[in-house]
């Protein structure tokens, strides 16, 4: 006989503390965007000359993850839309995340990507370039029409191809008889512009907009807002949301991140079987949301990262516990050369390694410091950082990785 799962199930549909979950969802639109008053203005106020039919300026809108910036962009599309149907006039948004894999990292998938969206077909590989790029201008230029390219995320499309794509872009207006086109560009980003070709910038940073992070006061507004149709009544306990913003505001105000504490520590608390959710569950959803981010990071770096970070994590277990005893940058690279010669990988060179190290202490996974030693250069003295209680879930993930 089976394992009788109905109590389980029916308590999990009565005992849900959620009314709607899918509010604390990012796709989720919101009714009010609070606190962004202001940039969603100034943003309409430039693309309202789409309304009488004139190109509006290129715009870049920049700022830290979760600050509202997609949200708010796409609030101005809707609306700009709605009133442009009511005035029978034909304006054209044509949204695209560049962070999607397998669309913004070559110039073929981008335009093939927008060739579809725009109702053309074009094959997935194959063709050259040139008739490609010659496939979308014709039709875009089929007609007298106005098109807003809005390209979300576009720090993650030049991180992948260069900004010649992008220059092309804002030169097209030059080679349309009929139609118009401008361009959006949002990047989470906030050097993005500095660094980049400066006829790009000039172009795509027409006008320029910059969302700050929220504080926890602006936080818990979002929050409340959302709260109230996410859950049923009562559940949410005083103090819960403050705790949720402050949390998310030390981080960098980050407003994904609070919705998704709120939406973990209801998950959880749901799951012990709790009829409200406590503050302790918040403390319990940051614990869980930083363990699935180091796991996450873990899973989805290259072969090379994992080989560095296991021969750190090996070489620490090693180490004499209280000795004082340090890893260097050649240590690491001993035994990663040993660990290539035993899993048959190409080994890169020490150089390249170092490069490495320095992103793996980006992302927070060990703490190297720099030390000089005299005339024999530079290393760097390492130390892990993952929490110990994670130690055997990132091995296991690396050796299944490695296919030892
Ligand atoms: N002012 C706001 N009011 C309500 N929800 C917000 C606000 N700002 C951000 N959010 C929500 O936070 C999440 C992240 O916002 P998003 O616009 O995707 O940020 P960004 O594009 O800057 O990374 C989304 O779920 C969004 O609905
Ligand atoms: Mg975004």
């Amino acid at each position: 006989m089976g394992v009788e799962l109905g109590e389980i199930f029916n308590s999990a549909v009565n005992n849900s503390l959620f009314k709607n979950k899918s509010v604390l969802q990012v796709r989720y639109t919101p009714e009010s965007i609070p606190h962004r008053d202001e940039q969603i203005k100034s943003i309409a106020s430039i693309l309202a000359s789409t309304l009488r039919g004139e190109r509006p300026s290129n715009l870049f809108v920049y700022g830290k993850t979760g600050t509202g910036k997609t949200l708010s962009v796409q609030y101005v599309q809707d609306e700009l839309l709605k009133k442009s149907e009511e005035l029978g006039v034909n304006v054209r948004f044509e949204y695209l995340n560049c962070k999607l894999k397998k669309v913004a990292d070559t110039e073929y998938r981008v335009l093939a990507a927008l060739i579809r969206q725009l109702g053309g077909e074009i094959p997935a590989t194959g063709l050259p370039t040139d008739r490609v790029w010659a496939k979308f201008i014709e039709l875009v230029d089929s007609k007298k029409q106005l098109i807003v390219f809005i390209f979300d995320e576009v720090d993650q499309m030049v991180k992948k191809m260069d900004s010649n794509f992008l220059y092309s872009f804002t030169r097209l207006n030059q080679e349309l008889s009929k139609a118009q086109i401008s361009l959006i560009g949002i990047s989470n980003e906030i050097t993005f512009l500095e660094n980049i070709d400066p006829r790009v910038r000039s172009s795509l940073g027409e006008e320029e907009f910059v969302f700050h992070p929220y504080n926890a006061i602006q936080l818990q507004d979002i929050l409340n807002d959302r709260c109230e149709k996410a859950f049923k009544k009562d559940v949410v306990v005083d103090g819960v949301i403050a705790k949720c913003a402050a949390y998310a505001a030390r981080e960098h105000g980050d407003a994904r991140r609070a919705l998704d504490l709120l939406r973990i520590a209801g998950e959880l608390s749901e799951r012990e079987g709790e009829d409200k959710i406590g503050e302790q569950y918040i403390d319990l959803a940051n614990l869980k949301m930083e363990r699935d981010k180091i796991l996450d990071i873990v899973e989805g770096e290259p072969k090379q990262f994992q080989l560095v970070l296991y021969s750190i994590m090996q070489l620490t277990k090693g180490l004499k516990q209280g000795d004082n005893e340090r890893l260097y940058t050649g240590d690491v690279y001993n035994y990663y050369q040993d660990l290539c010669g035993e899993i048959k990988t190409d080994c890169l060179t020490q150089r390249r390694i170092s490069d490495i190290l320095a992103e793996i202490d980006m992302l927070g996974l060990v703490n190297a410091k720099v030390i000089s030693k005299g005339r024999h250069g530079r290393t760097r003295e390492i130390r892990l950082s993952i929490p110990s209680n994670l130690f055997d879930k990132v091995e296991a993930i690396l050796v299944d990785s490695f296919g030892f």
